[in-house]
């Protein structure tokens, strides 16, 4: 692994606009459980029933359990070592950008500060029915579930459900950046199944920018990146730096 971690030193040395993209096992070593995997949500909880706007139709009440459950165990959670890095290298470059998939939030705690949160942050909430405010409601555990606005309307987790469009302000920040290509991007602790993700990565691979990625098992970019690094982010990221 340490020569991995060398060569990726030696990109950074050359690099002066860097992207960092995020998924679920950087907090893992902060306690939030990931999504896939021996352990992930997704063994014991059926995404179509939890995280779908139809799901959310439904029966609101069991989707704002799990989403209470889920606001109470990361409010437990702090930023660990790869969240820490992270900021830390945004802070030593002349232009980044972090895209994360994570709705917990701990990267704006570790003081990341140019952030697209590609699907949402479970810490907002927003009305299911127009006018679509949205706004941080930190409560927990909420008092009523579901939560209802003053007039009534239901409130909704102001994330990204399955079947809905990412949220424009962040795509369109990750377009914006990616207008002039940068010199390197990281992918960090993500399994790698969501389609633009990988679409983003085929196109920068296309278009000749470099993509390593850290994880602790081999992934489906894997074999299409340029640098693999396999171990925990929170060891090699704080190493690299
Ligand atoms: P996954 O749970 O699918 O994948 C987590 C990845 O992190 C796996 O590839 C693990 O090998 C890796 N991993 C775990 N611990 C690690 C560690 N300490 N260091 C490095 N890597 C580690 O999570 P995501 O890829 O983020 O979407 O999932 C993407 C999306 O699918 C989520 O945002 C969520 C989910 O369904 C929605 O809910 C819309």
């Amino acid at each position: 692994m340490d020569q991995q971690v060398n060569k990726l030193r030696e990109f950074l040395r050359d690099a002066k606009r860097v992207a960092v993209i995020t998924g679920a096992g950087v907090s893992a070593e902060s306690g939030v459980p990931t999504f896939r995997g021996k352990e992930g949500l997704w063994r014991d909880y059926d995404p179509t029933v939890l995280a779908t706007p139809q799901a959310f139709r439904e029966d609101p009440k069991l989707v704002w359990e799990w989403y209470d459950w889920r606001r109470g165990l990361i409010a437990t959670c702090l930023p660990n070592p790869a969240h820490e890095a992270i900021a830390k290298l945004e802070a030593s470059c002349e232009d980044f950008l972090l895209i994360t998939q994570n709705v917990d939030g701990l990267h704006h705690l570790a003081g990341s500060q140019n952030i697209a949160e590609m699907h949402g942050n479970i810490w907002r909430v927003r009305r299911s029915a127009p006018p679509h405010r949205e706004w941080e409601d930190r409560t927990h555990p909420l008092a009523d579930i579901p939560p209802r606005d003053h007039d009534g309307t239901l409130l909704r987790p102001a994330v990204v459900w399955y079947g809905e469009m990412l949220p424009s302000q962040e795509t369109a920040k990750v377009e914006r950046f990616f207008s002039d290509p940068p010199d390197l991007v990281i992918v960090v602790g993500t399994s790698a199944q969501i389609t633009w993700l990988i679409g983003y990565v085929q196109q920068f691979r296309a278009t000749g920018i470099r993509v390593v990625e850290v994880n602790l098992e081999p992934t489906g970019l894997s074999g299409i990146v340029d640098l693999t690094i396999r171990g925990r982010a929170g060891a090699v990221l704080p190493k690299v730096l």
